[in-house]
């Protein structure tokens, strides 16, 4: 047994050993309907069907429990399980702490955009501390889901289109939430989801089904997941959807060949909401005995809130169809954690803590660290940014601009109150001096509301703008322009526009935005947009008019200080893209690292792909400007060639040829030129985020491995490493030209 101390309190770490002796003492003590109560995660909240959370645990029948978030209830409950239950398991209590519980941070894809895992590693570890100071154990996240189509509305919570930079964000967010020592009480169980393939639904349509080559899978949506078991995850969830024509909460290749005999993962596995129930709706199961059957067979773990285990399993051992064994086993790594965390010696919250905890200035000072490193400059033309602080009368417009839920963005349910510094808040605050003025102009709201907001949110008692208040709206913000020296457009997409069951057909600015810029547009005043949107938005007016354009994402609770920082230049921006701006929703999926299959879609031979219209993005992957410039030179690898399973170094000289310190996202791109399968014309294998000083030049060096060269191929059904000839480009983005040859030999 080791020994730690983190915020005075002494966790003893047991063994592995020390941890399944435990367990199987616990397992011989629990009754069959105990066991099957570990596999039961009960709702909390009130619009949560089935049996009351209370009765349930009371009689030993939950595990878990989650969509609540009251430190005394928690207790509450915790009591009743402890202390009133047979055998007095503490529960797990678990909730979607996505970017931030009571700090926020930016949304995970802004995240990735800064290209730097140490942001959503530290904004996680201190999502984590307010989490658990809340008497929350277990978050479902990080959100892995590789998306290659905007429309998805869940691409807010990933990290984009791209396997090795979502790989990235995966483990850091993993090191994030759980640390080095998942018994440290500042820590939180991670939870790997959905897995797999939610990020393919069919035409970007959430819950719809996707169909995924075994080749894709592995390549594509398989290795951040992979990632987070290297990681240490604690928990995966399974998606919702088929995966080809298999729901995945019932896969049992996905659940049990991958997952575990593949990747060793020796956590436990929760069902997304009420998915195993769903096995039903989804025509993989007979009726509710059979959808418990099938998701217990699969290897899913714990039921979330769908009760056909408890409703079931022990009738499904009574008869035969599932021994005790097989319940024990799934059992086991529940309580497994639950040792592990030392939940046993510790299963009550300091109910005073979280106030202590949220007020410690570095939370803060972290978001508006991770913001600001997150935003990704899209245009600036003519340098007018960054902006000079002298500035007298400024115009700040549009209906995110003041919007607390739009900055802080998805995810914030179950009883959050909003409190973000809004973009408006963060401009004031940069000119003291100066006038300020602001205008929403017109509503923006979607055409169907989504559960979210008609359940959990106010939609159904706001009032819908009528056309004439949306036109006096209008011509009010025109009005506040016509006046200002400078006009910041604060345009984009309200939180409810992405996140689950926030699909859209079209990546458009909703509403009469465009028409609002345009107007604003035409008074001839410099104006600079800043984009609050969780999804690439299709911004090809604005693009082509507009000089400067900051994409600032959903930047979380300090977002409006790091956009000010930004625009007045007390920040000099370095994100990227992680993911492809089309220049029309109907171009998606739209990705770089496409396959170049008969011929480029620019020939003048054939057709393009599309004739009205070339699918190129408006904003390619891995782009993003600074007020600095950089020059690549010097590309070269350390051997021109390379024996398969071998390692080579790639280095390339980056310099700072502008007046600005900045930072540049170094990034390495391969294509291999023939082999057994056709290969992406570019794929991501190496990136850096550097600081350079003016003049200042860095060498740096990426290693080429069998990690990086390897491929699941189709032909040989395996993973291959091939001798083949392979470019390597290395620049600021995916069309870096910089180029190189590599040989690889056998
Ligand atoms: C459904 C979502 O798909 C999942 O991501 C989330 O964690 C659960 N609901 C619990 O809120």
């Amino acid at each position: 047994m080791n020994k730690t101390k983190k915020a005075g309190m002494t966790t003893s770490v047991p063994t592995e050993a020390e941890v399944a002796k435990r367990v199987e003492a616990l397992l011989g003590k629990l009754s069959l309907e105990e066991k099957i109560g570990q596999l039961n995660q009960v709702g909390g909240a009130d619009f949560a069907p089935g049996p009351k959370a209370e009765g349930q645990i009371r009689k030993g029948g939950a595990g878990s429990v989650l969509w609540l978030n009251d430190t005394k209830r928690f207790n509450e409950l915790q009591k009743i399980a402890v202390e009133e239950s047979p055998s007095g398991i503490p529960l797990l209590f678990a909730l979607d702490v996505i970017h931030g519980y009571r700090t926020i941070f930016p949304v995970p894809l802004a995240m990735a955009s800064s290209w730097d895992p140490s942001v959503p590693e530290k904004s996680q570890t201190v999502a984590a501390r307010e989490a658990r100071a809340a008497g929350l154990h277990w978050t479902f996240g990080p959100m892995l889901d590789i998306c290659r189509d905007a429309r998805w509305g869940r691409i807010v919570e990933g990290a984009g289109e791209d396997p090795y930079l979502g790989a990235a964000m995966a483990a850091a967010q993993v090191r994030g939430f759980q640390g080095d020592d998942i018994s440290d009480p500042e820590r939180v169980l991670a939870c790997a989801k959905h897995f797999a393939g939610y990020g393919y639904s069919e035409g970007g349509r959430d819950y719809d089904p996707a169909y995924i080559s075994e080749t894709q899978l592995r390549n594509i949506v398989f290795p951040p997941f992979k990632a987070a078991v290297e990681a240490g995850v604690a928990s995966f969830m399974s998606a919702y959807m088929d995966l080809n024509d298999v729901p995945a909460g019932g896969n049992r290749w996905l659940l049990r060949q991958v997952l575990r005999q593949e990747w060793g993962f020796d956590g436990f596995v929760v069902s997304d909401a009420f998915a195993v129930g769903n096995l039903l709706i989804q025509g993989h199961a007979r009726d509710r005995r059979d959808a418990a059957l099938r998701g217990l067979k699969a290897g899913v773990n714990m039921d979330m809130s769908s009760y056909t285990y408890t409703e079931n399993a022990a009738d499904l051992v009574a008869k035969g169809d599932l021994s005790v064994a097989q319940i024990d086993e799934l059992v086991r790594p529940i309580l497994a954690l639950k040792v592990k965390i030392g939940l046993f010696e510790h299963p009550y919250v300091d109910e005073g803590l979280l106030a202590q905890v949220v007020v410690r200035p570095e939370h803060r000072q972290t978001s508006r660290w991770a913001a600001q490193r997150s935003m990704v400059l899209l245009k600036n033309k003519g340098g007018l940014l960054p902006l000079k602080k002298d500035l007298k009368k400024v115009a700040v417009i549009g209906p995110l601009a003041d919007s607390m839920e739009a900055t802080e963005g998805s995810w914030m349910v179950f009883g959050h109150t909003p409190a973000a510094v809004t973009v408006l808040a963060g401009i004031r605050a940069k000119l003291p001096g100066a006038e300020v003025t602001y205008a929403p102009g017109p509503e923006i709201r979607r055409d169907i509301p989504s559960w979210f907001e008609s359940v959990m949110g106010d939609a159904a008692s706001k009032q819908v703008q009528t056309p004439e208040q949306a036109e006096t709206a209008f011509q009010a913000a025109v009005e506040i322009a016509r006046t200002a020296e400078l006009v910041v457009m604060v345009l984009g997409e309200t939180d409810v526009m992405a996140g689950e069951a926030a699909s859209r057909a079209s990546l458009d600015l909703p509403g009469r935005q465009e028409d609002l810029l345009k107007a604003v547009n035409a008074l001839g005043k410099p104006i600079v947009l800043v984009l609050l949107n969780g999804r690439p938005l299709s911004v090809n007016w604005a693009a082509e008019h507009i000089p400067a354009i900051l994409e600032a994402w959903e930047p979380g609770t300090e977002g409006g200080h790091a956009v000010a920082d930004i625009l007045f230049g007390d920040v000099n921006p370095g994100g990227k893209l992680p993911v492809s701006f089309p220049h029309k929703g109907s171009h998606m999926p739209l990705y770089y690292a496409r396959n170049l299959t008969h011929s480029p879609e620019s020939s003048p031979m054939y057709n393009p792909r599309y004739w009205d219209g070339l699918p190129v993005p408006l904003y390619p992957f891995g782009y993003g400007l600074s007020y600095t410039s950089f020059d690549f030179s010097n590309l070269k690898a350390s051997a021109p060639q390379v024996m398969v399973g071998n390692r080579v170094t790639v280095s390339v000289e980056v310099t700072n040829t502008g007046k600005l310190a900045g930072d540049e996202v170094v990034q390495l791109y391969i294509h291999q030129k023939w082999g057994s399968d056709t290969r992406p014309m570019r794929e991501l294998k190496g990136f850096e985020r550097i600081t350079l000083q003016p003049g200042e030049t860095k060498t740096v060096s990426f290693q080429l491995g069998p990690d990086q060269l390897r491929y699941w191929s189709t032909n040989a059904g395996k993973w291959i490493q091939e001798a083949a000839q392979f470019d390597i480009w290395v620049g600021a983005d995916s069309t870096a030209t910089l180029h190189a040859d590599l040989e690889v030999v056998s």
